[in-house]
């Protein structure tokens, strides 16, 4: 079966940026987009022009610098917005704009005090304003995630008929379980008409530490495109990350998609955006984190010495990491203090190796990490 194509839309110009503390400067985010485009990302939200001058200036700098990708610009559903989101985008070669309005009860109730039908007709309205000025219109349904699914499928129907060529599924709040964000999707394609014109997109938040598996489920489902920022940074506890979605579609074979990004560049990315916007990426953080490929427990570090896929499912090279490392700690083993004294030229019979990791042991246990000049530090006074 032909493998299907899904589309990276990165979002780390505008959702990721809106972390507080992390804003980037013009320079800096033409930098970033450049490395977005090398990587091989489909699709580059810029920024959100109407919400500051500053921004407006990076989206249109941004379109003169970036000739592959789609550039896209956020407004809401309001004129003067996507007014200024077409200006910003004048020198794209290819041009979105992103537009939508909140369709939870939360979001219609309290945030705009109006109505189901009212939404409707604003969000048409804003679909229909955005097509004089470009093709490609992306619609978001904010807060989707906790949209009832009948009332979704209404305003997503109307949508398209208003001319959308993206229906974008935001779980803005991060609240959906993989199943429910799966059922969503199911749902709309199944209940909307024309839906199969149109392109379905993933934006989940991960305030449960869901958003991956969300997107996932989103695309195992019939959603084309996922929304996500390098390192996952963005509003609260992020979005989803794309390193982790990326690496999960070329692992998992079985699940037959593919994506245009050049892997071994992720790791390259992931630490000139840490570095721009001073956001530093945990330590455990998958695929990007720095112990990512990094053992220090005796029986992980034994079994990754004999094959490395005991214990990686990643080959780091793929990546843009040069390869595992092997930790030593008080909770490694003879093996891994072997290997590493082999890589120092050093190599000892099973009696001397005995003596040496007992001595070995006495440090680590004084030391959080045992390092090439400990290891020579040990072997002084050993016959
Ligand atoms: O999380 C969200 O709903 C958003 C929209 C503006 C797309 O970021
Ligand atoms: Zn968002």
């Amino acid at each position: 079966m032909k493998k299907k194509r899904i589309q990276i839309f990165d979002t780390t110009l505008r959702d990721g940026e809106q972390v507080p503390g992390c804003q980037l400067n013009t320079s800096e985010k033409i930098k970033i987009a450049r490395k977005l485009e090398k990587m091989g990302v489909d699709i580059i939200e810029a920024g959100f022009p109407i919400s500051s001058p500053g921004d407006f200036n990076s989206v249109e700098k941004i379109c003169k610098y970036i000739y592959k990708p789609i550039i896209c610009s956020l407004s809401r559903a309001v004129k003067k917005d996507i007014e200024v989101a077409a200006s910003a985008l004048k020198y794209a070669k290819n041009p979105r704009i992103h537009t939508g309005i909140g369709t939870s009860k939360y979001h219609i109730k309290y945030k705009f005090n109006s109505t189901p039908k009212k939404i409707i007709e604003v969000a048409i309205e804003a679909v229909k304003y955005a097509k004089k000025f470009v093709e490609d219109v992306e619609f978001y349904a904010e807060d989707a995630g906790r949209t009832e699914n009948n009332f979704l499928a209404k305003i997503c129907e109307a949508v398209i008929k208003a001319g959308a060529t993206v229906l974008n599924i935001p779980d803005t709040t991060g609240y959906c379980l993989p199943e429910e964000y799966a059922e969503k999707i199911k749902f709309l394609k199944k209940n909307v008409n024309s839906i199969d014109k149109v392109t379905i997109s993933t934006h989940c938040h991960d305030d449960m530490g869901l958003s991956t598996a969300n997107s996932i489920a989103g695309i195992i489902n019939g959603a084309k495109q996922i929304e996500c920022t390098i390192n996952g940074i963005g509003e609260r506890a992020g979005n989803t990350s794309l390193e982790e979605v990326v690496m999960i579609i070329k692992q998992h074979k079985k699940l037959n998609f593919y994506t245009k990004i050049n892997t071994k560049l992720l790791y390259k990315t992931s630490k000139f955006v840490s570095e721009c916007t001073g956001m530093f990426v945990q330590s455990n953080k998958a695929i990007v984190g720095a112990n990512a490929f990094s053992h220090s427990s005796g029986i992980h570090q034994d079994g990754l010495i004999k094959k490395r896929e005991t214990y990686e499912v990643i080959d780091p090279k793929d990546v843009g990491v040069n390869k595992s490392s092997i930790l030593l700690t008080a909770r490694s083993g003879r093996s891994a203090l072997a290997y590493r004294y082999k890589k120092l030229g050093y190599s000892f019979n099973k009696s001397k190796l005995n003596i040496i990791y007992h001595k070995y042991l006495k440090y680590a246990d004084k030391k959080k990490e045992i390092y090439d000049e400990d290891l020579k530090k040990i072997l002084k006074n050993i016959k």
